[in-house]
């Protein structure tokens, strides 16, 4: 719709094609690259004030420089691909997305059932009592002694992450993440002004985290946190003790913050351990957990998190913010705080679920040729290399234009986990969180799609 580029009262301006030029009286052209004038960058580019009202005759209202950088989720941006195959009458099979398909516990589905209150008040800003007390409760069990008011909650996860962020780091700060990592680390930060640093790993070397020197060269002056999810949103890793123990050392000899997201926590196979970083003694004041209620009891639409630190500083700000935005669902916690009553072989049988999901997934991968994969030990995704030159254009074309007796199956492209450029274009994240037939149904799909596919390597 633009073409022509004027500078009027020292704006540089893209203006409307040649017949609304005339209406234009002084201009000179001139070359810019910025597709439409944006309020801020005119008014920095100003040397007068206000604009003048020929200039804003000719801009369109527009969001901020930030807002148009924010990345669209690789987990949902084959939605509309999706949408297209439904009305094809197709089924598909969704691994694209972290939602667990398990019913939520019947103790949360009864008090929602059960409310009896005239209104659904705004619940206190730190959280429900009856819901922290739940907390304290299910961090005791899990070997961790806290106070009450070491517990933030929070809307989901997402908003113990943001909340984290606007707490620990200041616009232009750093902050170490091992990638590939949960793509709305990036967003997250970018709103706090934040840069992610990646901290590359593998499939070929099982994403294990590269050595302590490696990541020291990566911290400078503007370094404030280390982010790691543990067991890993998307590679299904758990961190080793020794891997723990480096980052705990880094942290304390490079006064850094360490932000453990542990929303996978119980997710967690083969007889392995997490080591939760509440139980790094040594540091605990430089320690913020980010943890939720969606993956643990299936319950992505409670919207219940919390934010956990034994730093009075952190809680405080983190009150705070929570006074801004009011409270956090009044039902989800009073649902979440109903699952005290779950017994404490309550995730056996999910565990034993996922396993079987996992071993689907992973024996399926090892027996189609060119794929790269490895086991993993925790939550429920895989990470998997496909011989294709563009797992994006692989992942769409499976929604367009493939379809195996009447089904087809969504992944999310690998190079939206990963912050370094030109990384994971090879890669799909498989999330199993379908039942063992679809699972098999699935995996079949991508089998297939990748012998008929006609860009296969
Ligand atoms: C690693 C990780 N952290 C945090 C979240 C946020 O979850 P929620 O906001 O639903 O609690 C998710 C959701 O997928 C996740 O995978």
């Amino acid at each position: 719709m633009y073409s022509e580029i004027s500078e009027i009262s020292g704006i540089s301006v893209q203006l409307p094609r040649s017949s609304q030029l005339q209406e234009m009286g002084d201009r000179r052209l001139i070359p810019l690259s910025q597709t439409s004038l944006h309020r801020e960058s005119a008014l920095k580019m100003s040397r007068v004030s206000p604009i003048p009202q020929c200039i804003l005759n000719l801009m369109s209202i527009s969001v901020s420089e930030r807002a148009r950088q924010f990345p669209e989720s690789p987990i949902r941006k084959l939605f509309p691909l999706a949408e297209g195959a439904r009305g094809r009458g197709i089924h598909v099979y969704q691994l694209n997305i972290g939602q667990p398909d398990l019913e939520t516990p019947g103790p949360f589905m009864k008090v929602i059932h059960e409310f009896s209150q005239p209104n659904v008040a705004y619940s206190p800003s730190p959280g429900e009592n009856i819901y922290l007390d739940a907390l304290v409760e299910y961090y005791r069990r899990a070997g961790h002694e806290l106070e009450r008011n070491q517990i933030q909650v929070t809307i989901g996860g997402s908003e113990a992450i943001h909340f984290t962020l606007q707490i620990i780091c200041s616009p232009g700060d750093e902050i170490l993440v091992p990638e590939p990592f949960y793509t709305n680390y990036t967003t997250m930060a970018m709103m706090c002004g934040v840069k992610v640093v990646p901290l590359p790993t593998k499939v070929e070397d099982n994403f294990r985290l590269p050595p302590a020197s490696e990541i020291e060269v990566k911290i400078n002056d503007r370094t404030r946190a280390i982010l790691f999810c543990n067991p890993s949103n998307p590679t299904g890793t758990i961190l080793s003790a020794d891997e723990m123990a480096t980052l705990s050392r880094l942290a304390k000899q490079r006064d850094l913050w360490l932000v453990a997201d542990e929303v996978y926590r119980e997710f967690v196979y083969d007889g392995k351990t997490v080591i939760s970083a509440l139980s790094l003694e040594e540091i605990q004041d430089r320690v913020v957990v980010v943890d939720s209620i969606s993956k643990r009891y299936a319950a992505c639409g409670a919207r219940i998190g919390c934010l956990v630190s034994r730093n009075p500083e952190v809680m405080k700000s983190a009150l705070r913010l929570a006074q801004a935005r009011l409270s956090a669902p009044t039902l989800g916690q009073l649902g979440a705080a109903a699952m005290r009553e779950l017994g404490s072989d309550f995730f056996d049988g999910i565990v034993a679920e996922y396993v079987k999901r996992r071993d689907i997934v992973h024996e399926e991968l090892q027996n189609i040729p060119g794929v790269v994969s490895f086991l993993p030990s925790g939550a429920f995704y895989t990470m998997a290399k496909l011989p294709v030159p563009d797992a994006e254009a692989f992942a769409s074309w499976l929604l367009t234009d493939f379809s195996r007796d009447g089904h087809t199956v969504m992944f999310a492209p690998g190079n939206g986990f990963y912050a370094t450029p030109g990384l994971g274009n090879d890669e799909i994240r498989i999330a199993y969180v379908l039942k063992e037939d679809d699972l098999r149904g699935a995996m079949a799909c991508l089998r297939e799609g990748l012998e008929t596919y006609p860009d296969r390597l």
